[in-house]
């Protein structure tokens, strides 16, 4: 048994992308997450933003090579063979992650042939695949496309693309899709959800739902940001994780959104420990309805109890171990349902230079 554990635990640190990587990933998602920032919630991902963006950049020229490494915030000594290695363990991990699902596709117009190194390429580093379509065609060519996706979210998602925005002067539409389903570890029970007030800033509130449960979870408090508290909920039988960041003021959250990049988010449980915690937060429209109800492991009671109150605006991550695959906000508006702001993806080019890429007749 010990022997078989050892060597799991050497196999999968082998396989552990390089400090680099994590850091030069986890920066990107921060920084985009800021420049994206709005007072409404939502929600983006930069895992999937990650996956179709290097399917071009592996297939760039020099000049765009550098222009690109600058953009995805790679350290400018990190090489090419660097990047593919680790993008290939972040999507062989990925692929092991119990209700994680990810496609990532590219699809070249019919006068097109992609080279066959390239091919193999983002085959190999990004699991990703390459269809040849004809875009001239863009009634069959939207149906096609809209049907992976429905296909790949499990049918949450049914039309990406509008017919009209096809043509025959597209070259390639490079598309990733990521889909998470995943049932909490620690169940909220229905009988625990109540009424309670939002607070949108320190003297408006509104009514909303909320949902509690006393457990151990996996807790701490961020000194760079203010002591905001941190807050770790597993899903169960998998590694993904939500992480909650809440600040301390209920008006606090623009001030905490920009000092977040002080903030080594991919070593953050570190600073987080094992605690009963009274967890209270609101019902928000990403995957919190269905896991509502249930049975909740006992837990033996705790010498200290914290608390965590999301009444008031907060940010939410959902990691798979460190990896950030989808970062949003939430600042109380609940009226329209809670998607993601790009939910895919969908990157035109109409001016790139693809003679890496494709065989260009
Ligand atoms: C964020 O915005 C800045 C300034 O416009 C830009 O330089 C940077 O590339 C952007 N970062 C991302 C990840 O979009
Ligand atoms: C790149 O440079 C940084 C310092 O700027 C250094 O810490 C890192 O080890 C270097 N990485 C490689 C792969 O040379
Ligand atoms: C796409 O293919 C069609 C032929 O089906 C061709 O007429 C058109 O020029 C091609 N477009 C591009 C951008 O290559
Ligand atoms: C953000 O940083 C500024 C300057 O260091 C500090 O005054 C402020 O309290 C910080 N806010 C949060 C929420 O961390
Ligand atoms: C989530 O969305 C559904 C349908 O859009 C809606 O009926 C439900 O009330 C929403 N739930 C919350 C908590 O907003
Ligand atoms: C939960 O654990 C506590 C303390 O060990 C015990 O008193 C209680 O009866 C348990 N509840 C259930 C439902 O098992
Ligand atoms: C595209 O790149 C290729 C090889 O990298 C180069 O030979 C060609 O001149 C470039 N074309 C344009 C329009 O820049």
């Amino acid at each position: 048994m010990k022997v078989l554990f050892m060597f799991i635990g050497l196999f999968q640190s082998s396989l552990t992308q390089d400090r680099t990587f994590l850091l030069s990933r986890q920066s990107f998602a921060i920084d985009l997450f800021k420049n994206l920032s709005r007072p409404e919630s939502f929600i983006i991902s930069p895992a999937s933003i990650d996956f179709a963006v290097s399917a071009l950049f592996f297939g760039s020229s020099q000049q765009t090579f550098m222009e690109m490494m600058t953009g995805l915030h790679f350290p400018k000594n990190y090489s090419m063979n660097m990047i593919q290695n680790n993008f290939m363990l972040l999507s062989r991990n990925l692929k092991n992650v119990k209700g994680l699902e990810i496609g990532t596709i590219m699809y070249v117009n019919e006068s097109l042939t992609p080279q066959h190194n390239y091919k193999l390429t983002i085959q190999r580093v990004l699991n990703a695949e390459i269809e040849s379509i004809a875009f001239a065609q863009n009634v069959q060519a939207a149906q096609r496309i809209n049907s992976y996706v429905a296909q790949k979210t499990h049918n949450m998602i049914m039309e990406v693309i509008d017919q009209n925005a096809i043509n025959s002067g597209i070259t390639m539409i490079l598309l990733n899709c990521i889909y998470f389903k995943g049932t909490w570890q620690y169940k909220f029970l229905k009988k625990n959800t109540f009424t309670g007030k939002f607070f949108l800033d320190e003297t408006n509130t509104v009514p909303a739902q909320f949902m509690t449960q006393k457990t151990y979870f996996s807790f701490g408090y961020i000194e760079e940001l203010n002591y905001a508290s941190v807050l770790s909920l597993p899903y169960k039988n998998s590694d993904m994780t939500m992480l909650f960041v809440l600040p301390r003021k209920k008006d606090g959250l623009p001030s905490l959104i920009s000092n977040m990049s002080m903030v080594d988010w991919s070593s953050i449980d570190k600073i987080m420990g094992e605690i009963e915690v009274k967890v209270t937060i609101p019902k928000f429209n990403i995957s919190f309805e269905q896991d509502v109800d249930g049975t909740l492991k006992n837990v033996s009671v705790a010498s200290r109890e914290m608390e965590f109150i999301a009444d008031h605006p907060f940010i939410f991550m959902l990691r798979a171990k460190s990896s950030i695959l989808f970062i949003g906000q939430y600042t109380g508006d609940n009226s329209k349902p809670f998607v993601e702001t790009a939910p895919f993806e969908t990157t035109y080019i109409p001016d790139l230079n693809v003679s890496n890429m494709l065989n260009m007749e």
